[in-house]
């Protein structure tokens, strides 16, 4: 058996133990003795290792990328200068889109240059990026007509092929027939009133679409004549809902931006055609490029230009110039007019080296399906109820880690849960076995009713549209490979949720507090990420110098992971008190009425309470609420008579202190006055006579000048005679008087595995010799604890330990545990073994050393994660007489 055995150097221990034991703030960790709360993984899976924050930040030269594709189209007059009349966008190195009606002016010439990179066409500002290029075709759509508005749409072939730069580059084109933008964004050197006169400088305005129906209720009246036909299908109606500037030129983008790899990309979704006066509230009609996909490629490819398949699928064009393309908005921390500085761990999207360990997927029989769930314990999986039967068979097995299998042997579905409904969907499911503790990462699940920080969801998609682009950094190639995504998404209220309208049959009666509705108001580049059904809403919660996972809610309905319209996940804050119907089985329960628990069991006696919790044979009468209870509705546990309470720890009104010896009591504060030198100063070994010589098993620990405290196990049955206590390097034997097992020590099951040895002579106190004080809160252990224990060489070695649930270590144990025992597990190894003896202290900051517990358990301790103790503070009235 091999520990990971930490210095014996006091200091040294102080100081690491220090660390680790206090919270950011100096408080100290406690655990209760009784789970309550799903929030508790920092405590339950605690980790011992201490973890910094860092965040990187770089800083890149400022551009203004966001009118790359924005080209002004130019009329050149017979004296030289130009006008610049209509709007284009550049989609492909030689190609511009524009309206068909762009294609002459009033006096029926058609343009012949356009400028790019020039944000300021009025003036020579920022001309030494622009780039203005010759008109040598024109193609107007074959169906376009003057006399009418429709397929106002047309493409100009440039005299040569721009040079891409930052200020210089192509946009998308949305082809996708759905436009579920709520937001759209037209630019143009727009006219900015009446008056006609243009802008200096490009503008942007946020446009609303509406539906044609809306639309047609301004442009279907005859008055247009021509819109004799009314609003067709290949046309889009936006308008300005502010109204305080005009719609973009003619010609100009109707466009959206994209998110991919840390940026955005703009997407084309329509030509702006033709808009009623300015300062009016009725919508612009735009050209949707959607249904010219096709005319649009062809006349590319039929006047020389070599287009790739599928030029414009999203996902190729937003890779082909993102080096170009502006980081979002959120990454950047700072920006001056020539720099910007960006953080890339600010990005909505961050990739992920696979699922988290605690999200397993669900198998069938050997088939999986698009179902996952959340590890919440080491035997139980919280899924969505909808995941447990696929094609009419139930959940059997999980996968999880590197696709290990396991068994699921219970199924709980939510009982409100109807087949095929948003509402209940919620399951939990209990393994058939255990799941290795020490490679899982389970994580709190949050109990509050709203969340207000920004989280993540678990989702998947390509990689090459997702990782975060550094300033530089070229997309190479095509690389369709599917990585795990987390991105990062914000809790929507009842009035700033959006429901993709797919949804709205599933969610006949509406959102409830059940749901949490979350996503973020930015579009990404579509078919970039698909949520995870089953997985996990999730942030990484900083908490005692760790980072602890936490879970809000399962991923249940969403698109595109909630970006752009919002994502739905369960709550499991809402089926919390389900939740623990099924998992805590002490809760709720109910039993009888006067029970005899303990009938043999004597005042001051650890005793077992059917909720498990600790607690003590008491009279009545020190048991207040054990005894309210019994008068309201006549619920009792009692012990050998009916005037003994089994009462719980918490409850037992505290008339202790009279009867403990004041030796301890007043330990800490000897201690500290000792001045005391090594945490092993209070231990001492305990000999027994073999053939004339002393042979020494065990360890005990000092609480009075004559008193060692040790277990009934370490005893057996043949009492010692001798200890032996190391003075300031010297050994020293002392001679025993008096061996007093606990007289319900129970061999068996290890329980009331405690007892006191008394010394002929009284130990003189000093910096080398002192007691070892008794931990008495009765409710709360500290969660990290020291086990102390003789080495392979009988030296004295400490490592850290981690309290449990009882509870927990209950699950493997073969007994049952009692409330007077106490769980812990050593987070170094996989499982957790004693010697006869072992310590579990509590050492102070400021020196002062508790005994917590007495290990009693060594029992198939190499298939368990746990060691079971006596826990002291049961014992300290049995202490404490005739000490
Ligand atoms: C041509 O442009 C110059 C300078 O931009 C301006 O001074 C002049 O008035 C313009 N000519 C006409 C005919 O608009
Ligand atoms: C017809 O359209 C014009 C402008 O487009 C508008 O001013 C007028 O009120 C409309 N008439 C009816 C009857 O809707
Ligand atoms: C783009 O092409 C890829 C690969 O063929 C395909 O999976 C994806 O669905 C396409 N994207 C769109 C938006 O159609
Ligand atoms: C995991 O194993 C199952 C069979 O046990 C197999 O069907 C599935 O494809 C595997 N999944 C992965 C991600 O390897
Ligand atoms: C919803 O959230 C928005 C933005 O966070 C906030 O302005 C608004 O007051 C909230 N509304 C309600 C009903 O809570
Ligand atoms: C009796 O009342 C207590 C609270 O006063 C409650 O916890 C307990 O469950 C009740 N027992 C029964 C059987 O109703
Ligand atoms: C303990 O140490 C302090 C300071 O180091 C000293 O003042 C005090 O006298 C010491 N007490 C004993 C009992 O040695
Ligand atoms: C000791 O514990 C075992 C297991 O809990 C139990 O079966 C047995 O009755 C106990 N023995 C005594 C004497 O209480
Ligand atoms: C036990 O510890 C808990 C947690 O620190 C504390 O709240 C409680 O008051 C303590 N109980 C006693 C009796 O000191
Ligand atoms: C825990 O057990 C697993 C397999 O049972 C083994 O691979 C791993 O190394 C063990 N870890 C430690 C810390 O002993």
């Amino acid at each position: 058996m091999k520990r990971n055995v930490e210095s014996i150097q006091y200091l040294v221990i102080l100081a690491v133990l220090l660390s680790s034991v206090q919270g950011q703030d100096g408080e100290i960790l406690m655990l209760p003795n009784e789970r309550s709360s799903f929030d508790d993984c920092h405590m339950r899976f605690h980790k011992l290792e201490v973890v910094g924050i860092v965040r990187p930040a770089f800083g890149h030269p400022a551009r203004l990328k966001e009118f790359a594709h924005m080209g002004a189209i130019g009329w050149t007059q017979p004296n030289g200068n130009i006008s610049w009349k209509c709007g284009g966008t550049l989609i492909w190195a030689n190609f511009v889109l524009t309206a068909a009606h762009c294609v002459v002016d009033s006096e029926n010439q058609p343009p012949n240059v356009v400028r790019f990179g020039d944000l300021d066409i009025a003036t020579t500002d920022g001309d030494e990026y622009a780039q203005q290029l010759k008109i040598v075709a024109i193609f107007r759509h074959p169906q376009h007509r003057f006399l009418a508005h429709y397929h106002d749409i047309a493409l100009l072939k440039l005299e040569r092929n721009v040079e891409f730069s930052e200020v210089v580059v192509p946009a998308c084109l949305w082809t996708d027939e759905e436009v579920r933008f709520k937001i759209l964004e037209a630019t143009g050197w727009g006219r900015t009133g009446y008056a006609d006169n243009q802008t200096p400088i490009l503008l942007k305005v946020s446009l609303k679409p509406v539906d044609n129906e809306e639309c047609s209720k301004v442009y279907s009246n005859g008055t247009d004549r021509k819109l004799r036909l009314g609003l067709q299908d290949h046309q889009i109606c936006a308008f300005d809902e502010k109204m305080d500037t005009c719609e973009g030129d003619s010609g100009g983008p109707l466009q959206i931006k994209l998110m991919h790899n840390a940026r955005v990309t703009p997407f084309i979704v329509a030509v702006t055609s033709f808009g009623t006066a300015c300062g009016m509230s009725a919508p612009g009609v735009y050209t949707r490029i959607g249904p010219y996909h096709d005319w649009i490629v062809e006349t590319m490819q039929k006047n020389g230009a070599i287009l790739p398949n599928d030029v414009f699928n999203a996902t190729f064009c937003a890779i082909r110039f993102a080096y170009f393309r502006e980081y979002e908005d959120v990454i950047i921390v700072e920006r001056t007019p020539d720099y910007v500085s960006v953080n890339s761990e600010l990005s909505h999207m961050s990739l992920a080296d696979g699922l988290p360990s605690y999200v397993v997927q669900l198998a069938w029989n050997g088939q999986t399906h698009d179902c996952y769930g959340v590890i919440i314990d080491e035997d139980t999986v919280l899924t969505l109820a909808q995941c447990v039967t696929k094609n009419g068979e139930r959940v059997s097995h999980i996968n999880y880690l590197n696709n290990i299998t396991m068994e699921v042997s219970r199924i709980h579905i939510h009982p409100n849960y109807k087949q095929g409904s948003s509402y209940n969907n919620i399951a939990i499911l209990r393994l058939q076995k255990f799941l290795d503790f020490q490679d899982l990462d389970p994580p709190c699940l949050w109990q509050e009713k709203t969340i207000s920080q920004e989280v993540h969801v678990h989702g998947s998609g390509r990689r090459d549209i997702n990782f975060f682009l550094y300033m530089d950094e070229h997309i190479e190639k095509i690389d369709p490979s599917i990585t795990i995504l987390t991105p990062r998404v914000r809790f929507q209220n009842a009035s700033t949720c959006i429901i993709p309208k797919r949804y709205f049959p599933l969610l006949r009666n509406g959102l409830t507090d059940e749901h949490i509705c979350n996503g973020q108001n930015l579009f990404l580049v579509p078919k970039s990420c698909d949520l995870v059904t089953g997985g996990a809403l999730h942030t990484s919660d900083y908490k005692h110098q760790n980072f602890y996972p936490m879970v809000y809610g399962l991923n249940y309905l969403g698109r595109e992971c909630g970006f752009g319209e919002h994502a739905i996940a369960i709550s499991v804050a809402n089926h919390a008190e389900w939740m623990k119907s099924v998992l805590f089985p002490n809760y709720k329960q109910s039993h009888g009425t006067v029970q005899f628990v303990d009938s043999d069991h004597q005042e001051g006696d650890p005793c077992r309470r059917y909720d498990g919790r600790a607690a003590r044979c008491v009279p009545v009468s020190r048991c207040s609420r054990g005894w309210n209870q019994f008068l309201s509705n006549g619920t009792i546990e009692l012990c050998a008579t009916s005037s003994l309470a089994c009462c719980p720890l918490i409850d037992i009104v505290d008339t202790e202190h009279n009867v403990i010896d004041p030796q301890l009591t007043e330990c800490p504060s000897l201690v500290k006055d000792l001045n005391v030198t090594s945490p092993a100063g209070s231990l001492v070994y305990i000999g027994w006579l073999t053939e004339g010589s002393l042979e020494f098993r065990c360890l005990g620990t000092i609480i009075t000048k004559k008193v060692i405290l040790t277990t009934a196990s370490c005893i057996g049955n043949e009492l010692p005679v001798a200890v032996k206590i190391e003075d300031n390097g010297f050994q020293k034997t002392h001679r025993i008087n008096e061996v007093i097992v606990h007289y319900a020590y129970n061999a068996t099951d290890g329980t009331n595995d405690i007892a006191k040895i008394r010394l002929e002579n009284n130990l003189i106190w000093s910096s080398y010799i002192f007691p070892t004080c008794l931990w008495t809160n009765t409710t709360h252990v500290p969660l990290v604890l020291s086990l102390v224990f003789p080495d392979d060489d009988g030296d004295i070695a400490f490592t850290r330990v981690v309290a449990m649930y009882n509870t927990d270590c209950q699950r493997t144990h073969r007994y049952i545990i009692q409330g007077s025992q106490l769980c812990a597990r050593d987070p170094h190894n996989n499982f957790t073994c004693n010697t006869l003896t072992d310590l579990l202290r509590y050492d102070s900051p400021d020196r002062v050393s508790y005994v917590v517990g007495l290990s009693t358990d060594d029992d198939n301790c190499e298939n368990t994660h746990y060691a079971v103790y006596t826990r002291i503070s049961s014992f300290v009235s049995w202490i404490g007489m005739n000490v």
